[in-house]
């Protein structure tokens, strides 16, 4: 029997929207429940136990709208609140850490391998023992990781070929490029959104690994093998965010390619007590 409940998918703020147009691409008869936290981001310069007590609360706003999945379209949430997440959770809870790495093992050609993140991301270490463990194989894997906190708020700004953002790449990349790394990881799900900087400041031969593609491949082999694919029949686009509804639709909808005929609507997801779960 077919399941069409959506897929909720959740971030603190737009950077989601980079797995969620690669979840659309992959399984365009699901129906889908975007939440950006664009009110409380970012994220990555917040504690380990702010962070898990926002992702628990878009967790449950998710849980809230009848998700048969929750994407943690996040990598600051993945790090830090997966295990939480996978605990509490009603349904099943895909994170985006493992899939990126997976594919950068597969890039790599030398070995050097680039993870860029935010600060929280950075610090927890487990990015980069998501690459060792995936590239156990690979002898002499060296990696380098470079927080680059202000990308978010350029993607956030929809700063993302100009200037700014170019001199903004050039400074944090710098070690990155000296390093000599072939295979980059946007291990912060707004990065992929300045990629197109990013790739002209670290030239030609780098790959750069968005993760979104291999987190809907992930996504899509769930669904099959747990038979919660839906039969396509009447397939919707939910939009929310904590912030301004018509900002986030100004990024959104060129972004995705598409107007949100339902529009985007605020709502607060604080009034969820997640205390129970904190402990
Ligand atoms: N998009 C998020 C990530 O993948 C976090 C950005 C932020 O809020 O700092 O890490």
């Amino acid at each position: 029997m077919a399941d069409n409940r959506p897929i909720g998918v959740f971030d603190s703020g737009i950077g989601g929207l980079t797995v969620l147009r690669e979840i659309i691409a992959r399984i365009p008869s699901e129906s889908t429940v975007y939440f950006g936290d664009d009110g409380r981001a970012p994220y990555g310069s917040k504690s380990h136990d702010t962070i898990v007590e926002y992702s628990l609360q878009d967790m449950m706003f998710l849980e809230s709208k009848d998700v048969k999945m929750i994407v943690i379209a996040c990598n600051t949430a993945s790090t830090h609140a997966y295990e939480v997440l996978k605990k509490h959770s009603k349904v099943p809870v895909v994170e985006v850490v493992y899939p990126g790495a997976k594919a950068a093992v597969k890039a790599t050609r030398n070995g050097r391998v680039g993870i860029i993140a935010t600060n929280a991301t950075v610090s927890s270490g487990l990015y980069e023992k998501a690459v060792k463990e995936e590239g156990k194989n690979i002898r002499d894997l060296k990696i380098i990781q470079q927080a680059c906190p202000l990308f978010v708020s350029l993607a956030e700004e929809g700063w993302w070929n100009d200037d700014i953002a170019h001199l903004t790449a050039e400074r944090y990349l710098a070690p990155v490029k000296e390093f000599g790394v072939d295979t980059l990881v946007l291990a912060c799900t707004h990065y992929p959104l300045l990629a197109r900087t990013i790739g002209d400041v670290m030239g030609d031969g780098v790959t750069l690994i968005n993760s979104g593609i291999s987190v809907a491949s992930v996504v899509e082999q769930y669904l099959k093998d747990n038979n919660l694919l839906s039969d396509g029949s009447s397939v919707t686009r939910e939009f929310y965010t904590s912030d301004d509804a018509k900002r986030f639709e100004n990024v959104a909808a060129p972004f995705l390619g598409r107007g949100l005929p339902n529009g985007t609507r605020k709502v607060t997801v604080d009034r969820f007590d997640v205390s129970e779960y904190m402990r």
